[in-house]
């Protein structure tokens, strides 16, 4: 095995594209992330890293409170352009139709098939550039029009996939086969 090494590097593959929203200076804001994962399964709390200069940020600490909200790859335009100008410089409340949950203070996007709202549970700084940020999910939201079997569907949904070196967009691929149970025939070894 002969492998190249290219010293510390963020090679997650793939990376999701979503949209957090959060009241800053009582106006709606929003910002792209692509540093977004799972936390912890129960109870539900998901992780973002967003650089400590963001505007966003700001409202997020103020308030306690953020949307993640799924965008489809019908909507890469605007995802694309409140990832590359700041809510300091530029008025991005009226982009999309918003509507408010339980929090009251984190804004949703409508015309994203998901949306996820959270309370800031905690965030840490670990002396670099970005705070990881943790939100206790409060609520999720979906139209029946995304669902499967009550349960949104990546396929009606079209989230839109990120690689970050290269900077590119991509969609997702097609089903392969069911989880949890394709590995099976390892259960049991001496049955080989
Ligand atoms: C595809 C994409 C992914 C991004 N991912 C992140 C991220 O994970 N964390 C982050 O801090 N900024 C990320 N950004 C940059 C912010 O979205 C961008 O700086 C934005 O203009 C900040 O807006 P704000 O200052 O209004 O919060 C990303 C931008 C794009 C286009």
């Amino acid at each position: 095995m002969k492998k190249r090494t290219f010293g510390p590097q963020l090679f997650i593959y793939p990376m999701p594209v979503v949209i957090v929203g959060a009241i800053v200076n009582e106006k709606p804001n929003f910002n792209t992330i692509a540093y977004c994962g799972v936390a912890q399964s129960q109870p539900p709390m998901l992780a973002i890293s967003m650089d400590k200069r963001r505007y966003t940020i700001t409202g997020i600490k103020e308030n306690r409170t953020f949307s993640v909200n799924i965008p489809s790859v019908e909507m890469l335009e605007p995802t694309d352009y409140i990832g590359t100008c700041s809510g300091r410089d530029v008025d991005k409340s009226g982009l999309f139709n918003l509507f408010y949950g339980k929090l009251k203070t984190a804004p949703m996007i409508e015309e994203c098939p998901v949306n996820i709202e959270c309370e800031l549970a905690d965030y840490m700084d670990f002396g670099g550039k970005n705070d990881l940020l943790i939100g206790r999910i409060v609520e999720t939201y979906a139209e029946n029009k995304y669902l499967t079997d009550e349960y949104p569907d990546i396929e009606k949904i079209r989230p839109i996939v990120f690689t970050r070196q290269d900077h590119k967009y991509w969609e997702t691929g097609r089903f392969l086969t069911e989880a949890y149970k394709t590995g099976k025939k390892y259960n049991n070894l001496e049955d080989r």
